[in-house]
Parts: structure tokens; sequence; C-alpha cells
């Protein structure tokens, strides 16, 4: 069954066929991020008029690379939340035009199920019960999945989700946008130990916050306790020191309360997904920590993707969730 995946929840315009569920036929994506990086962060208004230049292009490609015909796609995936709503319409109002013209099924996705999802492309060995860590821009979830479709909520962050957090962190130390990967990298040239943020435990429970140790970093840049600026003689530590300690400080907590949960849950695999998933120091950290088998999806399909969306709506046709044509978008969807 092949299915044409479709994602615009975001700044990244993507379309992708995917399968069975599985087999990656293309992936592509249109990324939005050099012309938000000038406004350090996203604008919706330009992220839907962009994603209205890119989606028939991009819907293209994603067919002639995978080498498919209308004729041969099943059906369509289209995300229809979280997100940006205008963003959403988009993808969405396509999809539905798609579906009528071609007569082909849709199904509409929970953009943080098809991040989960990401897991089973490439890869046949995923067994339940499992937990995932679904660490994004506005999510940090602990789901526990007993089977396809079945979702229970161990926690989730109480203010800030982690990559909100890496993002914000970065504005305060002036690296710009998207933060994530710009801590990463300046973290490589600085020590974590220079710099020791707080961490919320929040014991007792599978939830998370990262709004503190965000703050706790703006006062010390702001009290001039860190130092911006390439100053030789400083001893106080760097902005590469304190991207470190930010990084160990959110990561720490991550991969310790992900390992609790996993096994109070005796779960028989732990799985990571979303964009923050992607930073090099978290999954190497939660693999080499955690006594129960850890999947990790490469850093691309970690990252907005419709290849993700497509492996999902497979499962969601399987289940013979099939969505009419006045589908609409839900900009504030939740995890079950
Ligand atoms: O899943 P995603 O692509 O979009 C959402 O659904 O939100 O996640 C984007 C988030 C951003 O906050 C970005 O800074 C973060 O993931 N991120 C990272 C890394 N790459 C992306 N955070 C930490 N390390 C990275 N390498
Ligand atoms: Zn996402």
């Amino acid at each position: 069954m092949k299915i044409l995946g479709i994602e615009t929840s975001c700044d990244e315009t993507a379309a992708a066929v995917v399968e069975d569920g599985v087999r990656i036929l293309s992936n592509q994506i249109a990324s939005q991020v050099e012309i938000h990086a000038r406004y350090g962060g996203i604008v919706p208004e330009v992220a839907s008029r962009q994603h209205l230049l890119a989606i028939i292009p991009i819907i293209k490609q994603a067919m002639t690379e995978a080498g498919v015909s209308w004729g041969d796609v099943d059906g369509i995936a289209v995300t229809i939340g979280p997100g940006l709503a205008g963003s959403l319409l988009v993808g969405v109002n396509v999809a539905k035009a798609m579906a009528l013209a071609h007569r082909l099924p849709i199904t509409g996705v929970n953009h943080l199920e098809g991040h989960i999802y990401a897991n089973w492309l490439g890869n046949s060995s995923v067994n339940f019960p499992l937990l995932c860590l679904i660490v994004s821009g506005g999510h940090s979830d602990l789901v526990l999945m007993k089977g396809h479709g079945d979702y229970v909520v161990l926690g989730r962050t109480r203010d800030d989700a982690a990559g909100e957090a890496f993002d914000k962190a970065a504005r305060i130390l002036g690296l710009g946008y998207p933060g994530g990967p710009a801590i990463e990298q300046a973290a490589k040239h600085g020590t974590a130990a220079s710099l020791k943020l707080p961490r919320a435990w929040l014991k007792g429970s599978s939830n998370f916050s990262f709004s503190g140790v965000k703050t706790a970093l703006l006062r010390l840049v702001e009290g001039d306790k860190i130092s911006l600026t390439a100053n030789q003689g400083s001893r106080l530590p760097t902005g590469n020191d304190a991207a470190a300690g930010f990084q160990e400080a959110v990561i720490e907590v991550l991969v310790t309360k992900t390992i609790a949960a996993a096994k109070e849950h005796r779960v028989q695999q732990t799985l990571m997904a979303g964009g923050v998933a992607s930073n090099g120091l978290l999954r190497r950290w939660l693999v080499d920590n955690s006594p129960i088998p850890v999947l990790v999806p490469e850093p691309l399909l970690c990252t907005d993707n419709a290849a993700m969306i497509a492996a999902c709506g497979y499962y969601c046709f399987q289940a013979g969730k099939v969505s009419s044509l006045d589908l609409d978008v839900v900009p504030s969807l939740k995890m079950a």
C-alpha cells in the first residue's frame, strides 16, 4: 500500500511516498528556515505564504522521486495538527483537493503521532509495549504505547518544551535560530562543567519543566557572569561553555526521567522522536545509559518530514480511520 504523506504544520513544506508504513520511496522537504532566521523565529503569516508557493512542486517532486503516478497511490495522509492554523490549512486543503480529484481515501494525522512513527521507517523490529520520548519545538511528552494507535501520556512539560528551551537559550546567548542545532554546535567548543545550571526533577512524576534552567541562564547573562564576547583574559565561562552547560542540564533530565519511566512500565523498547531527538548528545546518553533497548530514527527523520506522516497514515488506514472531505485543521490537537 503506497501512501502519499503531506506535512505543513510549521515551517517545512514536505511530501513523501511510503510503502506499507516502512519503506521510504521518496522524502522531499522544502525548508523555510533561512527566511525565518532573518526574524529570529517563525513568522506565521510568512510561513503559510511559503507553503502555498512550495506545496504543489514538492508533491510533484515526491511522486517523481518515488516513480509513482496518481494511479499508483492508495491513500493520502495529511497533518491536521498541532501546529500553526494558517500553515496546516495549506496542506489539508491541497490534500482534500487531491483526494477528491483522484478519488483517493484521506486520513488526518496527528503530527506528534507522526513523529513517533518515524521509528517504523526502515525498521521492522519495533516491539510493544514501548515508551516514546517526544521532544520537539512545542512538546516534551513521555508516551506509553501498548499497540498501534494506543497512547497513554505518562508525562509532559509543565512549561517550555525542550526544543523551545533550546531556541530561547540560543537567543539569550546570541546564537541565532533555530536554536537546537546552534547550541549543539557551540557546545562542542565549550566545557559543560564550567557552568552548572539547575535541573528541575519534579520527583515522583514523569513531567518536565525547562523554563527554570532557561531563566537561570538569562540571569547569569544579564548579571555579566558569562563572557559572550571573545575576552581572552576573562575567567568567566564563555558562550560555548554556557551552551554546553545548558545542553547537559536539559539532556540529563530527559535521559534520567525517560529511563525511570521505561523501567517502571517494564517496556520492551524506548523510542525517541521529534527535532530534539536529532541531538547527538541526547542520542548517545540515552542509548549508552538505558538498560532497555533504545531506537532512534536517523536525524533527518526526527525533524519535521512527511515520510513519518505517511507511515502513521498507513496504520490509520489499517485501523479503518478514513476521514471525510470536511476534514479540518486542529491547531491545538493533543496526544490521546
Ligand atoms: O520536531 P521539530 O522539527 O518541529 C516541531 O514539531 O516542533 O522540532 C523542532 C525543534 C526546535 O525547537 C529545534 O531547536 C529543535 O527541535 N532541534 C534541536 C536540534 N535540532 C532541532 N534541539 C537540540 N539539538 C538539535 N540538534
Ligand atoms: Zn514536529
